[in-house]
């Protein structure tokens, strides 16, 4: 075989195909124990996840299972009482609250299931507090910021605060925030639980586009089932560990076919 037939455009795409997938976020024997109570509860017991770039996974589960304290954990916005969460090959472990801030501004995007918006700022405020920080001048975050809003279906609202603003509002307000500075991996919980259909739906195209613009990968809490079946892959968590419901496709299933066994990690 000559070389130039390696270098044909389909030999390309195979080779392409072949290439071990981007590991975008991954946590090995992952624990959290809550101690604080009058009791001991132990919420995470062991869990296994690995992201690539561009997937977008689905976390389902029962009321206290423990989802929240995951994308808490998996965001850096707090530590686990054991296991190591890697975010682009970063060891949160390794790094300062300074530097976890940092790789969270970097590459992470986050909506929160109550919203955490900062009351006395108006909406385009809160979308462009991200880009400010990251160092943007004030004109460029103002334009990236409304044209968000815009994307949000929020272009009327943008001098509004937060407690001028309807839940759904303010919801759609926090995903604009998350989503403004293009970040490569973006948790969400319950993103679209208090919004109507139709805007929910708009919101799911709007993750489509950046997952397919940009490789975003998307990790998301959600009750809704019909939009979780639309994911690369669905992951139940109980008793403390991820099981696989659904998928993978995409992504997940490049790196299944290379040999990883089909369940959650
Ligand atoms: N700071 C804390 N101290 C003690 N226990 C906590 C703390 N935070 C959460 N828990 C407990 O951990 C369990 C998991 O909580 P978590 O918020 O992660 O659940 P969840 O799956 O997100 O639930 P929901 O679907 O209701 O949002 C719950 O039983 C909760 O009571
Ligand atoms: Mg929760």
């Amino acid at each position: 075989m000559s070389d130039s037939h390696l270098d044909s455009p389909t030999m390309q795409i195979v080779s392409e195909f072949m290439q071990e997938p981007e590991l975008m976020l991954e946590c090995i024997n992952l624990s959290k124990v809550y101690a604080e109570g009058p009791a001991e509860v132990q919420v995470l017991d062991g869990l296994n996840l690995r992201v690539y770039a561009g997937e977008r996974i689905a976390i389902v589960g029962a009321s206290g299972s423990g989802k929240t304290t995951l994308l808490n954990l998996l965001g850096g916005l707090d530590l686990p009482s054991e296991g190591t969460v890697m975010i682009a090959g970063m060891n949160l472990a390794s790094l300062d609250e300074t530097q976890r801030g940092q790789m969270r501004n970097r590459n992470l995007g986050f909506v929160y299931q109550f919203h955490h918006l900062l009351g006395e700022f108006t909406a385009l405020e809160n979308v462009c507090m991200p880009l400010l920080i990251a160092g943007t001048d004030v004109p460029s975050a103002t334009k990236r910021g409304a044209a968000m809003l815009e994307r949000v279906g929020l272009g009327h609202r943008m001098q509004h605060k937060p407690s001028e603003l309807s839940g759904g509002e303010r919801q759609r307000v926090a995903i604009a925030r998350a989503l403004v500075t293009e970040p490569r991996c973006v948790l969400l919980d319950e993103p679209t639980g208090n919004l109507d259909r139709h805007t929910a739906h708009e919101i799911h195209a709007l993750m489509s586009e950046l997952n397919e613009q940009l490789d975003t990968s998307f990790i998301v809490v959600t009750h809704d089932e019909e939009f979780a079946s639309t994911l690369d892959r669905v992951l139940q968590l109980r008793n403390g560990k991820l099981e696989l419901v659904a998928g993978p496709t995409k992504k997940g299933g490049a790196a299944v076919e290379q040999g990883e066994p089909p369940h959650a990690d």
